[in-house]
């Protein structure tokens, strides 16, 4: 497996890994698309980390926020409310620019960003630099995308007719974000309201409000009028259920759980007045399918990336192997060795590959299912884990054996992969059963496959419900503008964040029919 952490200099003297990515027309500006490959290995973390280590030193604490009440959510809606009819107008290539503006500042402050994510989100350096980059792309992505997506569209119609569709804002927008990605999901929400001409209101998760909290000043910097945002900290049963609740609400973005979307979904629907619409990303319980063809070097590569990477925290993050028993004793050994090489401990070592989980409440949740495991399942392998919770919340990167896909009850949000055998003599003897028995999960977020077979690959991608499919690589870090992200069923909505069809999901359309 490819360690940078080893020795920084030495990777960064060796020429790139070739990209998967190259051949493909990309997105001009896109940091994803231009640096990041496939196999994982950020060389921007190696070549800036004189820069990002100062920040983290000069970062002694988290500022405090202001938490909001629910008499104070409603109070923004109002005004939120008031001030959309003038946003909406502000000419599209204006609002453009604010987000080229906010993507310049923001990549010109990334060390500082990452510094603040490793504190507070106790994301590893890595993680933090493909975050703060993430948002960047976001920015600029999203006014590439709004200045042709958002045009008006002159349409045909009969002599003596004229036929325009334009695209506006709805109102004002609520979005409501999560802690594991608390810049780069945070922003792309945000920015997607506000440059389809919504008014926002922002409720970043409790546990990470300060990165939130920066990058609202970013945006005011850049010239967004203060009446167009308003950021709001607090429970999300109090603040969010109050923002959800107001009558004046446009529509809702929400990233979290599954549990949450429904509950918004309910409260939506259970209120007098317009039909308000909702996106929702939520979980996923991903899994990898490995055939007896695959290459073992390369699916241990993926599903140590995919699985144990971030402590497990992505909702792309893969949480069922399904592993063909012809290969699986040699893949499944070969896992474990490369799940004892990992480095698991403070998120401010460079060399960290695991750090901690992203709090005690996290921390208890996963050490029961753990225990649970430990009695209903059979442990393949473990990696020790710091013990304490001085350091962080460790939980120790783990595998486990379950007798049938069916045994995955539920989204496991840390580092803990199932293992399940198929093929002949088992529950999934063929690949047709075994697509079938995981989209009955009923989540449909990410699928791996590993085979090298390519009509296995087209058929497991046609046969499977999901929203991203990744053939013969890692199945998580979806890349602005390349690889658009959602899922559907229990995992969302489906309106792909990074994608070409992402911001009319935000807009009103208007048809204006003029008899000339
Ligand atoms: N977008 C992230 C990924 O692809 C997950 O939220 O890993």
């Amino acid at each position: 497996l490819a360690d940078p952490s080893v020795d920084p200099d030495l990777l960064l003297a060796s020429p790139l890994a070739p990209s998967k990515l190259s051949g493909q027309p990309l997105p001009p500006q896109l940091y994803g698309a231009e640096r990041r490959n496939s196999s994982g290995v950020d060389l921007a973390v190696i070549a800036e980390r004189a820069p990002l280590l100062a920040a983290g030193r000069a970062l002694t604490s988290i500022p405090s926020v202001p938490e909001a009440s629910s008499k104070g959510a409603a109070a923004a809606m109002d005004r939120l409310d008031a001030a959309w009819a003038g946003w909406n107008a502000t000419p599209l290539a204006e609002r453009c620019a604010i987000l080229d503006r906010a993507a310049a500042a923001l990549d010109a402050a990334l060390p500082e960003y990452c510094a603040l994510l490793v504190k507070e989100a106790h994301k590893t350096w890595p993680d933090a630099v493909a975050e703060v980059r993430e948002a960047v792309d976001f920015c600029r992505y999203y006014a590439q995308q709004a200045l042709h997506r958002l045009a008006p569209v002159a349409l045909p119609g009969p002599t003596g007719e004229k036929n325009t569709l334009h695209l506006h804002g709805r109102g004002a927008f609520v979005c409501i974000s999560p802690w594991n990605f608390p810049l780069a999901i945070f922003a792309g929400q945000v920015v997607a309201a506000l440059v389809t001409g919504n008014t926002v209101a922002a409720k970043p998760a409790e546990q990470t409000p300060a990165v939130a909290a920066r990058f609202v000043e970013l945006l005011h910097k850049a010239g967004l009028p203060r009446e167009a945002l308003c950021l709001l900290h607090g429970p999300g049963e109090t603040v969010g259920a109050a923002l959800v609740a107001h009558p004046r609400t446009a529509g809702v973005c929400f990233t979290g759980s599954t549990q949450v979307a429904k509950i918004i979904q309910r409260t939506l629907a259970a209120k007098d007045g317009p039909i308000v619409p909702l996106i929702a990303e939520t979980g996923g319980l991903n899994a990898m399918i490995v055939d007896s063809s695959a290459l073992p070097e390369q699916v241990v590569d993926a599903v140590v990336q995919s699985a144990f990477r971030s402590a497990g925290q992505r909702c792309s993050a893969l949480r069922l192997l399904c592993v063909h028993e012809g290969i699986a004793d040699g893949v499944l050994h070969m896992i474990d060795g490369a799940l004892q090489e990992l480095k698991v401990g403070d998120p401010a070592d460079l060399a960290t590959d695991v750090g901690p989980v992203i709090d005690a409440e996290a921390h208890a949740n996963l050490s029961r299912h753990v225990e649970r495991l430990g009695r209903e399942a059979k442990l393949l392998a473990e990696r020790g884990a710091p013990g304490g919770s001085e350091r962080g919340h460790f939980i120790a990167p783990a595998m486990f054996e379950l007798a049938g896909v069916s045994a995955m009850k539920e989204e496991v949000f840390g580092p803990v992969l199932h293992v399940v055998r198929w093929g002949p003599g088992t529950a999934a003897p063929d690949v047709e059963t075994l697509v079938a028995q995981i989209n009955a999960l009923g989540y449909g977020l990410t699928l791996g496959v590993q085979t090298r077979i390519d009509s296995r690959a087209q058929r497991i991608a046609e046969l499977a419900r999901v929203g991203n499919v990744y053939v013969n690589r890692n199945m998580i870090g979806a890349v602005v503008g390349v690889q658009p992200f959602g899922g559907e069923g229990l995992s969302g909505t489906g309106p792909k964040a990074g994608g070409p069809n992402y911001l009319p999901r935000f807009c009103g359309e208007q048809t204006v029919t003029i008899n000339t």
